[in-house]
């Protein structure tokens, strides 16, 4: 179709909006959403696409859900707004902690509200630097995290980020902060005579512990699957040995949900998945399916209870923490969560992805790796298979497979050279083999 009434806008937009990694040449061209539902979204020139991502990988119950624009209106018209700072609380956020006491970590039971991702790494940040003062041990200060973590980008959070493309014109970053590399099964390559690839990649968490100090390192940050830096799944010994190292050098295990959380990987949190619990959460995304920016931290029992002791306020604080129509949504979408099996769902539609991306693209000379767990997933694409050798970035070959699953009718993100996925749940199993069609149409459209 005629991209005019599309066209139009954008100019319009570009003469006032600075938008998230904008550069002008980057958005014109770009898309302007106008509808939604399900899986779908409709844009300004009446075409539906595909939600590849979930929006930003938040939308998991898809566009429309009566349930949650009805608990949002509901708060609304009860009470717009009410401070939660100390000595206020709002029914609502009461409801949404005693939820989530239920379905997270079984030792997990407390909570901070807050509007998104990244204020929850920074409140995480805050809380391990807090507990380690109360506990006497004020210089554990220092935030260890590892290459293509993608944590937020307020300038701490930025900090934790892995990915170095968000540093450079910001520089210089928050100091205290340290970069291991990923797991990556498909490049991380083990020391001769190391265990396994998974327990060596985890012992570079204890290699950069001792070479720091360890009465210096108060948190280790990590995805359970790492997201935005191309769908890395660790491998199945990778976090078991990490709890370990973490409990043996005292560092407090952080464990970013912000996508893993919430069903998308086949369990309600990530880790679940290798039976480790960490000592402190953060989620938000699909806590509200993105129908309201909300996100949080939880924080372990012993941290409660080293609170509760301490007598000193955690001096912390957003206007909007705890928001009532952010919890409306958020204990309406926890119900929706439970009611409609989310985890068992991305299960089962993830395999079907998965399988169905083997089928179509596994002998392709030019796909390096077809990865996933659950409902997220990734393709990586290569020059050469057997080396492994990437493609030069300058061929550009992410940005034009993504060209061409968008002219077919889905709208997804690539990081580099790797195609990612992750639709709603409640994406169809008709949808989900189009999903597969599509990328296989575009990998041969661009690569033969
Ligand atoms: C794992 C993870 N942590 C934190 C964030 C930051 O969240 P926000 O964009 O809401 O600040 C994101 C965003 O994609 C994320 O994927």
């Amino acid at each position: 179709m005629p991209n005019n009434a599309e066209s139009a806008l954008i100019e319009r937009d570009l003469a006032h909006l600075i938008h998230p990694l904008h550069h002008r040449a980057t958005h014109t061209g770009g898309k302007v959403w106008v509808g939604g539902d399900g899986a779908f979204l409709v844009d300004a020139n009446g075409d539906r696409y595909i939600d590849g991502l979930s929006g930003l990988w938040n939308n998991t119950a898809g566009n429309g859900r009566r349930e949650l624009v009805e608990a949002g209106s509901k708060q609304l018209a009860e009470m717009a707004y009410a401070s939660s700072y100390a000595g206020s609380s709002n029914l609502k956020a009461i409801e949404l902690g005693e939820k989530l006491a239920r379905i997270t970590y079984p030792n997990i039971n407390r909570f901070f509200f807050t509007s998104g991702g990244g204020e929850s790494t920074d409140s995480n940040i805050k809380m391990a630097r807090y507990y380690w003062k109360l506990k006497g041990k004020p210089d554990k200060t220092k935030v260890i995290s590892r290459v293509w973590g993608y944590h937020g980008v307020t300038l701490a959070a930025m900090s934790a980020t892995g990915i170095d493309a968000y540093w450079p014109m910001f520089e210089p970053r928050v100091p205290g902060f340290i970069h291991i590399p990923t797991p990556y099964p498909y490049f991380y390559e083990a020391p001769a005579g190391a265990a396994s690839q998974g327990i060596a990649a985890a012992n570079e968490l204890e290699k950069a512990i001792l070479a720091e100090g360890q009465d210096t390192i108060a948190m280790f940050l990590a995805e359970p699957v790492q997201g935005a830096g191309g769908v890395i799944v660790p491998q199945d010994d990778y976090f078991p040995r990490i709890r370990e190292i973490c409990d043996q050098y005292d560092v407090l295990l952080v464990s970013d949900e912000v996508i893993t959380g919430f069903g998308r990987t086949g369990t309600m949190f990530g880790l679940e998945h290798w039976g480790v619990q960490p000592d402190l959460i953060q989620f938000a995304k699909a806590i509200t399916s993105g129908y309201f920016p909300l996100g949080g931290i939880g924080v372990s029992d012993e941290i409660a209870s080293v609170m509760d002791d301490s007598g000193k306020p955690f001096m912390h604080a957003y206007t909007y923490s705890a928001h009532p129509t952010g919890c409306a949504i958020a204990c309406a979408m926890l119900d929706v969560i439970e009611a409609e099996d989310f985890p068992g769902q991305a299960a089962a539609k993830g395999k079907r992805l998965l399988d169905g991306l083997k089928d179509a693209l596994g002998g392709h000379p030019n796909v390096g790796e077809i990865r996933g767990l659950g409902l997220m997933c990734a393709v990586e694409y290569v020059e050469d298979r057997s080396t492994k050798t990437v493609f030069d970035a300058a061929r550009g070959i992410g940005p034009k497979i993504n060209a061409e699953t968008m002219a077919r009718g889905m709208f997804s993100r690539v990081r580099g050279d790797v195609y990612c996925l992750a639709p709603p749940i409640v994406t169809t199993d008709e949808t989900i083999d189009r999903i597969v069609e599509i990328v296989a149409e575009s990998t041969v459209a661009v690569l033969g």
